[in-house]
């Protein structure tokens, strides 16, 4: 991690699926530390597969990413664990682990950090709590509905007060009150100096809390 290097670069990123055709063609953008960004486009446009590149989730047919100055691909494997650390993800599926229950699924993130489960039950129960979720602490994701399953995906991805928070569609399984409420939490970590990545279909939202615009069109991404 490179001091003052912006917290997200895509330097002539290109990128194709097999023998698919191309979902970006050279893209550039650079996201300065601090910044709130949406990513927008139609369904198909290529948000989500700019997040898996921004966390290393995808390698790019060509070009660079660098993550806080740190050009992924160049990393070694053995460091990418802990770089990955300041790194939140929102998954558009959510990802959660089916054989833990609720607060442990948020737990895990400090868990893997080291922090002993005695220091982080507070902090855990708070976010649970805060995200509407308290009573489902000990159900398991199976047993919760697509909105509180994303709910406990978003707990989990801010638990470790990320650098970096990479958003697909998080607010696309709630309704607008819980929307808002999750905004306000973004927002509040936005403040604290988190560099936010939000993908959103909701108009409603981004005229509301207003940030710059990334646009995906036809493989191409442009500043709106
Ligand atoms: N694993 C894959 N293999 C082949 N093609 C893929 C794969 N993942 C995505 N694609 C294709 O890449 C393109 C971009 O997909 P992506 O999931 O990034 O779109 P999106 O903008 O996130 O869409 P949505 O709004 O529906 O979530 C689509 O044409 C999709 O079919
Ligand atoms: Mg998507």
């Amino acid at each position: 991690m490179r001091d003052n290097a912006p917290a997200l670069e895509f330097r002539d990123v290109s990128m194709r699926y097999d023998e698919g055709r191309a979902v970006m063609h050279q893209v550039n953008f650079t996201l300065e530390r601090g910044t709130f960004t949406y990513i927008r486009g139609r369904s198909g446009a290529g948000k989500s597969t700019l997040l898996k590149l921004a966390y290393h989730g995808l390698e790019p047919t060509a070009g660079h990413i660098l993550v806080f100055g740190e050009d992924l691909r160049r990393l070694p494997r053995a460091r990418l664990p802990q770089f990955r650390r300041n790194i939140g993800v929102v998954y558009q599926d959510f990802r959660l682990l089916g054989h833990l229950t609720a607060l442990q699924n948020v737990a895990m993130p400090l868990h893997v950090a080291g922090v002993k489960s005695t220091q982080l039950r507070a902090d855990v129960k708070e976010l649970l709590d805060w995200v509407g979720l308290s009573d489902k602490a000990s159900q398991l994701p199976v047993t919760l509905s697509g909105g509180e399953k994303q709910r406990l995906a978003i707990a989990r991805a801010v638990i470790t007060k990320p650098k970096l928070l990479l958003a697909d569609e998080p607010t696309g399984n709630v309704d607008d009150k819980m929307a808002m409420k999750l905004m306000y939490l973004f927002e509040e970590l936005h403040k604290m100096g988190t560099t936010i990545l939000m993908v959103t279909h909701n108009d409603g939202l981004v005229e509301r809390f207003p940030h710059p615009q990334l646009m995906l069109e036809d493989g191409y991404v442009h500043a709106v």
